[in-house]
């Protein structure tokens, strides 16, 4: 669109700025479709978890949908063209879930429990747990495609999906107020303490994780655990239909 400020829009650009508006709404309503989607997935996850092994590894889940000012602010600052198809293809967080587990080792096996699902896409992933930036920021980020199924069919959208511990959030939330409070130049007295900062951060999972395998054993022993006390309650169950279907106790 050729317009210079203060120029009225014209008839033939009307309908093309109509036109370029209800292609970005469209693109915003999609992605609360695949967020709704992977949402949905998560809170299964987290229902089974519970249902089999007794345990939630999951504290909460955020997730948003980012606005159409900040996905065209975005769009500016990587000089992306103005255009949804444009957009689409460079941007892989206007859909965003953000996964808090209780223990590091929760993090890998909720991502591997979504990951691993068939209909979805792992387009990429970044283990920032394993190789943290050298700020000290921590967490799994998946770059996913899902389907979202319209009208006229299948639509492929990607969403952004982080995991991290507790201890990652709280880090994490904070040195992002501080980032946007000094617009990105942090003095290095407060670069210090953040660093400071996630190494603790880094302590307190470790500490909670070894507090938690002393009372419930290791993470993998309580899975186990709690696998073997299902079959038995399984087995309990199996006698009990049994004994209910079968022939009427004598004496009654
Ligand atoms: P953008 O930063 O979104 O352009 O994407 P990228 O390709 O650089 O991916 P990256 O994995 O670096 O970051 C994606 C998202 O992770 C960010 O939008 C933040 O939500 C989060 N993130 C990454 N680095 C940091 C960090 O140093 N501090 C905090 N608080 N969040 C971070
Ligand atoms: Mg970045």
């Amino acid at each position: 669109m050729d317009q210079s400020p203060g120029t009225p829009l014209d008839a033939v650009s009307l309908p093309f700025a109509r036109q370029l508006r209800d292609g970005f709404d469209r693109l915003v309503m999609e992605h609360q479709f695949a967020v709704d989607e992977v949402m949905t997935k998560v809170s299964i996850l987290q229902r089974e978890f519970m249902h089999l092994h007794h345990y939630n590894p999951i504290e909460h889940v955020n997730a948003r949908v980012k606005s159409l000012d900040s996905i065209l602010a975005k769009a500016v600052r990587k000089g992306l063209d103005p255009t949804v198809d444009d957009v689409r293809a460079n941007l892989s967080d206007i859909a965003g879930l953000r996964i808090t587990c209780s223990f590091i080792a929760d993090t890998y096996r909720v991502l591997d429990a979504l990951t691993s699902q068939d209909d979805l896409t792992v387009l990429s992933i970044k283990d920032y747990i394993a190789q943290p930036k050298p700020n000290g920021y921590k967490s799994l980020h998946a770059i996913l495609e899902v389907p979202v199924f319209l009208s006229d069919g299948p639509v492929p959208v990607t969403v952004e999906v982080q995991v991290r511990t507790i201890a990652m959030d709280f880090w994490a939330s904070l040195e992002h107020k501080i980032y946007y409070k000094y617009d990105g130049e942090v003095p290095h007295e407060l670069v210090d303490d953040l660093t400071e900062a996630a190494r603790v951060a880094q302590q307190l999972d470790e500490r909670m994780a070894k507090l938690h395998g002393e009372i419930h054993g290791s993470a993998e022993m309580t899975a186990h655990h709690a696998d073997a006390v299902s079959r038995i309650d399984g087995l309990v169950l199996q006698r009990l239909l049994a004994q209910s279907s079968g022939p009427e106790p004598r004496g009654t």
